[in-house]
């Protein structure tokens, strides 16, 4: 299974190893409405989704799951993600070069919660204000920049975000 945003920096999930993976084909982006976690259904929040790009790549976490919860651990996570995200088959790219199948949520484009594009600041004004049953949507985002940081992966769109979305919650 690979994680590209929450599941990045909370698995609480079982697993037996994680490694950084990347995936081919697509970009990680605040363009998905957040209802249930990060924001409500009357004012949502923004979480990331993957978008498909097929000069892009995304690289995440790729967790090996046990093979006998593997049902219970996927219902698990699709109650986590049912905000809009389905599972989909990926190839799983690891850094020494090898590759293995795995499953992504992914919240696709023109499910109920999409967002879609919007200019970077206005993306920043929603994450920078709004708070949902999990907790407050900007610490969803400062833990994902964190995450990647730690990790060595590099994401302009996150990090662009942070920096506006900091400055602005400064000044509040
Ligand atoms: C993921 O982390 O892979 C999906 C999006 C999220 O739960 O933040």
């Amino acid at each position: 299974m690979f994680g590209y945003g929450s599941l990045i920096w909370r698995p609480d999930f079982p697993y037996i190893e994680r490694r950084v993976a990347t995936v081919r084909g697509f970009t990680r982006r605040f363009w998905q409405g957040s209802h249930d976690h990060r924001g409500t259904p009357q004012a949502p929040g923004r979480v990331v989704t993957l978008i498909n790009d097929a000069m892009l790549e995304c690289t995440g976490m790729a967790y090996r799951l046990h093979a006998d919860i593997v049902a219970a651990t996927f219902e698990q996570l699709d109650y986590r993600e049912k905000n809009g995200y389905e599972r989909h088959p990926v190839e799983l790219n690891f850094e020494d070069g090898s590759s293995t199948p795995g499953l992504v949520y992914i919240a696709q484009a023109g499910n109920f919660a999409f967002t879609g594009d919007a200019p970077l600041e206005e993306l920043a004004e929603v994450i920078a204000k709004s708070i949902g049953p999990s907790g407050n949507n900007w610490n969803y985002l400062y833990e994902l920049a964190a995450a990647l940081r730690e990790l060595d992966i590099n994401d302009d769109h996150v990090f662009e975000l942070e920096a506006v979305v900091r400055k602005l919650r400064a000044d509040y």
